[in-house]
């Protein structure tokens, strides 16, 4: 059995950060598996699709019993290698069944925003889970870039950095929505973070750049 499990990174929203061998593979594809808002973008009448929800061992099945006989195509936001599906999949797939092709991440995208070179910052992920304090902790010269979700957002994660020795006067860029038509990226601090408007999914950038 020689067919794919395509896990194709589809950028941050617009069309602009797809890479062009992701959109191929998703144009081509007979099976497409991603999340409700990618379908919706991406899927074509002839396609066979399924939405992925938070029934994970669902979506597992149905791309195993496609498997059998047709390549399958997964769409995952931003880059794949960056806190996505790819991790589920590689435990339920032999890795030689898996074809990963890149895009631009939200992460990426946040750090290009503000003309922010990003190897030597520190990347972390609050999307359903918790940063250690001492990856959190501060030190001199650190950035710190950040995913979110709606419980550890734009108010909640400043309190939890100011606790870590980040003062309170210290630099935050808020980017909501990035490559969207109302992205907004907002410049605050982490004091002030807690009384203008919360952000749930969104990039944090802290540190004095
Ligand atoms: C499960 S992670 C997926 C990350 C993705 N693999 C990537 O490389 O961008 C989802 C989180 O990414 C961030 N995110 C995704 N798209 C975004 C966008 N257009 N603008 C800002 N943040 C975004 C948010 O923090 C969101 O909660």
């Amino acid at each position: 059995m020689n067919n794919k499990i395509i896990i194709a990174g589809i950028g941050p929203g617009s069309i602009d950060y797809i890479s062009p061998a992701a959109l191929n593979a998703i144009k081509s594809s007979n099976i497409l598996v991603g999340g409700r808002r990618a379908l919706s973008q991406f899927a074509n009448d002839h396609q066979v699709t399924f939405p992925i929800t938070g029934d994970i061992k669902s979506a597992v099945d149905f791309i195993r019993d496609k498997l059998l006989t047709n390549n399958v195509c997964v769409m995952v936001s931003g880059d794949p290698g960056y806190y996505s599906m790819l991790n589920v999949i590689r435990k339920n797939f032999p890795a030689q069944t898996i074809k990963v092709i890149p895009s631009i991440s939200a992460m990426q995208l946040a750090f290009a925003k503000l003309a922010l070179s990003w190897h030597n910052a520190t990347l972390l992920s609050f999307h359903g889970r918790r940063p250690t304090d001492e990856e959190l902790k501060f030190t001199d010269n650190k950035i710190i870039g950040m995913l979110t979700d709606g419980e550890f957002n734009s108010q909640t994660i400043p309190k939890i950095l100011m606790s870590n020795g980040w003062c309170g006067d210290t630099k935050l860029t808020i980017c909501h929505k990035l490559s969207y038509e109302d992205e907004k990226i907002i410049q605050t601090t982490l004091a002030e973070a807690a009384h203008i408007e919360v952000f749930k999914h969104c990039i944090l950038i802290v540190g004095d750049f």
